[in-house]
């Protein structure tokens, strides 16, 4: 079997980085959730003061980005790795409602890609990664073996992420997160730099109707596939 990168891209709120952590875990491959480490920058830009719903300095974010550290670090309790803003693990932080609500401004910014790409293609060096996002098979990995782009619905999105927040005790609201998860999509498939868009040779899941191990499965043979062809 031979070692290949899988590269699984899709709008927000799709699952895409349940089914990725598994995949990682079943092949012994590493994951990276490349959303991640755009809400750390932005994190990042909040502590700062640096952006708010009102305003951002785009510049002061782009000169600061030398002091901003990323890195994952595997929880063997977890069974993934969890990430590091400036040796602080800032895993649980980063998906606050008001970080998903300013994400989609600091992604914008091709400087910040730029950083954040090079160091996603460091983690895929050797190969034997699945990695998540919105260009990670456009641009992070243009020759990934296998890339998947999945989609549901915005409606069945929202209520996932609301299931996800409640359950962890967040005080939100459906039509807050639905508004969200619609905005996102309209900016990240909009922007200039790399926006989201299915790759040419990537395969389409619409997730809307199949269970997590429906997904999983499928998955798991298009890789087994990969892994077996020439
Ligand atoms: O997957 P997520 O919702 O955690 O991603 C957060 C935001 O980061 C998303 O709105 C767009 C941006 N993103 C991106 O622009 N490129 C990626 N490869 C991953 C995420």
């Amino acid at each position: 079997m031979k070692d290949i990168t899988i590269a699984i891209d899709g709008f927000s709120s799709t699952g895409k980085s349940t089914i990725a952590k598994e995949l990682a875990r079943k092949l012994e491959y590493i994951y990276v959730d490349s959303g991640a480490m755009y809400r750390a920058v932005t994190l990042y830009a909040m502590q700062n003061n640096l952006i708010s719903k009102s305003y951002f300095h785009k510049d002061k974010l782009v000169q600061d980005l030398i002091k901003i550290n990323l890195l994952f670090r595997y929880n063997s309790e977890l069974g993934f790795a969890e990430i590091y803003l400036n040796d602080v693990n800032v895993e649980k932080e980063i998906r606050n409602i008001e970080v998903s609500e300013l994400v989609s401004k600091v992604a914008e910014v091709s400087e910040v890609r730029r950083k954040l790409v090079q160091q996603q293609q460091q983690f895929g060096i050797n190969k034997r990664v699945v990695m998540d996002g919105r260009d990670i098979g456009t641009v992070v990995f243009p020759n990934a073996e296998l890339k998947i782009f999945m989609n549901a619905s915005a409606e069945k999105r929202a209520q996932r992420r609301f299931d996800e927040l409640t359950k962890r005790g967040d005080n939100v609201s459906f039509d807050e997160i639905l508004k969200n998860i619609e905005y996102r999509d309209h900016i990240d498939s909009t922007r200039e730099d790399s926006p989201l868009k299915i790759a040419k040779d990537a395969i389409f899941i619409d997730n809307s109707n199949l269970t997590l191990g429906e997904q999983f499965n499928k998955v798991y043979c298009l890789a087994q596939n990969s892994m077996n062809s020439n």
